[in-house]
């Protein structure tokens, strides 16, 4: 692309300068050679990178490159519409809503926003055929599945027009993707808060591998709560971030007080993946937790681990505020959030930290 920028030093213009720049953030470098113009300059640039459109902004229809990934007992549409005005993509929860609350929220959802939105479907729901009956039915634009494969509703949600993002966690599981025609991928690392990949593969390493390993619009979730590590995720060779846990902790979460409290009052190393043998979750450490660890290291079989969750685990812990035998699903990140905000806020933090941080990145590479 090729851009004509202005370049002043107070009132006066100075002379007029060609760059030639993508919209990746590490071409940003070559206004380091005028140091005197930078500010200036840099503010131009922002311009530039705000107007343009990448794949998944694009794909989406939405402002920023940022989803809100579908979370049980936190994203209904009070989260989710709070995410899409504030020019993100916001995704209703269905993995803890009764087909008819998901209906509820979808009409809710579509009084409170104009801006593009979707549903999570996390394809091992009991009641899997009615939920999907009830997306189309609805009109839901965009579907993101997870937990289970991809081929099983792709082409049938495009057939309805729908857009489909898919979540993986690892290559492996990305090449299946394209395979069924998904149009974006989500690859989520350890990080991640929620039900996570059996083989522990952490962001860092797991956006390079999938970006290698297909061509599909790539959008990063695991450990992404700042605009530093949007930035990096971009760096990695994402073109967009799925972030959960920092929405979980905001003011329209509906996960309960108790819960929201909790979290960010953790420090670094207070959750840990556990259940493995049934399906791995990253979780805080309470006494359910200490429960489940102790069976584990004697070997507890799934029956057993099934027993010691109980019923409704995560309601019990996140929705209803159970701090201690209630199932408290968060992601690493928790620890560096310290207060709860507004979706918008978090949005608004995010994009401007990112651009800085890109440009801080990109004025230290010089060697
Ligand atoms: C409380 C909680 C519940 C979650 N529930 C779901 C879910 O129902 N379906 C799903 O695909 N992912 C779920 N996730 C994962 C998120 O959608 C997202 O991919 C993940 O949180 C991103 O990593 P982060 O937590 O480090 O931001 C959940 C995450 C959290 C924290």
């Amino acid at each position: 692309m090729l851009y004509l920028l202005d370049i002043h030093a107070g009132e006066k213009l100075h002379e007029k300068y060609f760059f030639s720049f993508s919209y990746r953030f590490f071409a940003i470098q070559r206004y380091t050679y005028y140091p005197s113009f930078r500010i200036f300059a840099a503010n131009k640039i922002q311009l530039h990178i705000e107007m343009k459109a990448n794949r998944i902004t694009e794909l989406f229809g939405i402002r920023y490159p940022i989803v809100q990934g579908g979370m049980v007992w936190c994203s209904g549409w009070r989260l989710a519409s709070a995410v899409s005005n504030a020019g993100g993509l916001g995704l209703l929860g269905a993995g803890s809503m009764h087909p008819d609350t998901l209906k509820a929220h979808i009409r809710k959802m579509k009084d409170a926003t104009t801006a593009p939105w979707g549903v999570n479907v996390p394809l091992m729901y009991p009641e899997i055929d009615t939920l999907i009956a009830l997306i189309i039915d609805e009109q839901v634009p965009i579907v993101f599945t997870s937990a289970g494969s991809p081929k099983k509703f792709t082409s049938l949600f495009h057939d309805h027009g729908i857009k489909v993002g898919h979540v993986v966690s690892g290559s492996k599981f990305a090449r299946k993707c394209e395979e069924a025609g998904v149009d974006a991928i989500v690859a989520e690392g350890f990080e991640a808060g929620g039900h996570n990949g059996r083989e522990e593969t952490t962001t860092l390493t797991l956006i390079p591998q999938v970006r290698q390993a297909t061509n599909l619009p790539l959008i990063a979730a695991g450990g992404i709560g700042s605009g530093r590590a949007m930035a990096a995720a971009f760096a990695l060779g994402a073109e967009g971030v799925q972030v959960g846990t920092a929405f979980a902790l905001t003011a329209e979460s509906s996960a309960s007080e108790a819960f929201k409290k909790r979290c960010i009052a953790l420090e670094e190393g207070d959750t840990m993946l556990a259940l493995k043998k049934l399906s791995p979750t990253r979780l805080v450490k309470n006494a359910l937790f200490r429960r489940i660890e102790e069976a584990e290291n004697r070997g507890a079989d799934v029956v057993e681990l099934k027993d010691i969750l109980g019923h409704a685990a995560s309601k019990r812990g996140i929705f209803e505020g159970d701090m201690e035998d209630g199932e408290l699903e968060i992601g690493q990140i928790a620890s560096a959030i310290k207060e709860i905000k507004t979706a918008r806020a978090v949005i608004e933090e995010m994009v401007e930290e990112a651009r800085t941080q890109a440009r801080y990145v990109s004025d230290s590479m010089v060697w």
